[in-house]
């Protein structure tokens, strides 16, 4: 008998946890990512399910023969951010397998293959650039660029999957496998609360607003705290700060979102004058455009106040994801497919964060699905959804999966 959602759930819980945060440290290809592989295989197993890992690192388990093609995957991902939550991406996997087991209750017969997937290293909170898996697959992130990420000791990712025992020989895109994939949906904790605002435990994604991280270095010149004067400063850390406030009055302006969540100072000591800040940005906006109006004008502010610093700064685009727009037909399928059977209204709501769903969207008919979050908090071990919620999730997810498999 495979494990309800509830006992899922709580096997997951542990995993990677930090006791004292109480978040998760679940980094990709780490020992903690390599507890919640065991805990997929586990499941997969549980539920007689093939489960193979791609050439990226992937998960995959499958119900039928994958070889078969036109597949339903359903999925999301495992890693987390530093000290996230338990439920963006855990939630989409968790249910994912429970939806299956809520099919053969309900007697449901898949005349297509269903596959649950785990996408490795989604959130980049390792080697810094988000969605690696499925980029890899995607051919979106090339073998030569995937072997120059690096994470804080100076690892490469490759190195890194081979010391997790993933032979990373022939990573790189997998167009043979997202050949057999006929529709992904992604199952995802609301990262927001529009939900929240409504009598809804379930929405349906319309759009993924364009993302991307830029690296901005300002060197100036270490010196003593002390005897350094005032006037005689070279320091990058007022630069930093000034060019802090410039993104948050833009991106208000701009009603988009700026976020320097990520900072390095060398040398790092309180009695130092620092020579060199690097801070990254997060910026996102519902537009193509609006987005590199705002980039463009905190790179200007970085500029000006560095100038008037003395210290020079140097910008890097670190990732860029486009606006994706999920396709119109499945995003209304979905609605159709949940009105038929649930009381609730169906919302549609666009989305500021990244997932592989945005990723895959390039190669495959996409959509995704969120559950309610009663505060919104994401990123942070305060992120929450209700059970009961994460219950109509699954019913959710299966209805869809009824609808689109089982015909
Ligand atoms: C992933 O959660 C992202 O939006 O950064
Ligand atoms: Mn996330
Ligand atoms: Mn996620």
């Amino acid at each position: 008998m495979p494990s309800s959602f509830q006992e899922m759930w709580a096997e997951l819980l542990p995993l990677g946890r930090d006791p004292g945060s109480g978040g998760y440290r679940r980094f990709a290809w780490t020992p903690a990512d390599a507890e919640c592989r065991a805990w997929f295989r586990a499941q997969a197993a549980a539920r007689g399910l093939a489960c193979e890992v791609d050439r990226n690192g992937n998960q995959w388990a499958w119900l039928g023969d994958p070889a078969a093609g036109d597949a339903v995957v359903t999925g999301s991902h495992l890693d987390s951010v530093p000290d996230g939550g338990a439920f963006d991406g855990p939630l989409g996997v968790v249910s994912a397998f429970a939806a299956l087991d809520e099919l053969r209750s309900r007697g449901a017969r898949p005349s297509r293959p269903v596959a649950v997937v785990n996408f490795g290293d989604e959130e980049g909170a390792r080697f810094g650039l988000a969605c690696a898996g499925s980029r890899l697959a995607a051919g979106v992130l090339t073998p030569e660029r995937a072997a120059a990420l690096r994470d804080a000791d100076g690892v490469s990712l490759p190195q890194a999957m081979e010391r997790a025992g993933h032979d990373a020989e022939a990573i790189g895109p997998d167009d043979e496998r997202l050949a057999r994939v006929g529709v992904f949906v992604e199952l995802h904790v609301e990262q927001g609360r529009h939900l929240e605002d409504t009598a809804s435990p379930v929405g349906v994604a319309s759009s993924i607003w364009p993302h991307g991280r830029w690296r901005f270095d300002f060197r100036g010149e270490a010196n003593h705290a002390g005897t350094t004067r005032m006037g005689d400063r070279h320091d990058p850390m007022p630069a930093f700060a000034a060019t802090v406030l410039a993104a948050r009055e833009r991106a208000a302006a701009a009603g988009a979102r700026a976020t320097f969540g990520k900072l390095g100072v060398l040398p790092n000591g309180v009695n130092a004058v620092p020579g060199l800040v690097r801070a990254w940005l997060d910026a996102r906006a519902a537009d193509e455009d609006t987005l590199g109006a705002l980039v463009g004008a905190i790179e200007r502010a970085a500029r000006e106040h560095s100038a008037a610093e003395g210290v020079q700064v140097a910008l890097t685009r670190e990732s860029f994801t486009p606006v994706v727009d999920f396709a119109p037909a499945l995003r209304d399928e979905l609605v159709r497919l949940l009105a038929a059977r649930r009381a609730y209204e169906v919302p549609v709501l666009p989305t500021g964060a990244g997932h592989d769903a945005g990723i895959l969207a390039a190669k495959v008919p996409t959509a995704m699905l969120f559950v309610r979050n009663p505060t919104g908090v994401s990123h942070s071990p305060a992120e929450h959804a209700r059970e009961d919620d994460c219950v109509a999730g699954v019913e959710a997810l299966a209805d869809v999966l009824e609808g689109l498999a089982c015909r």
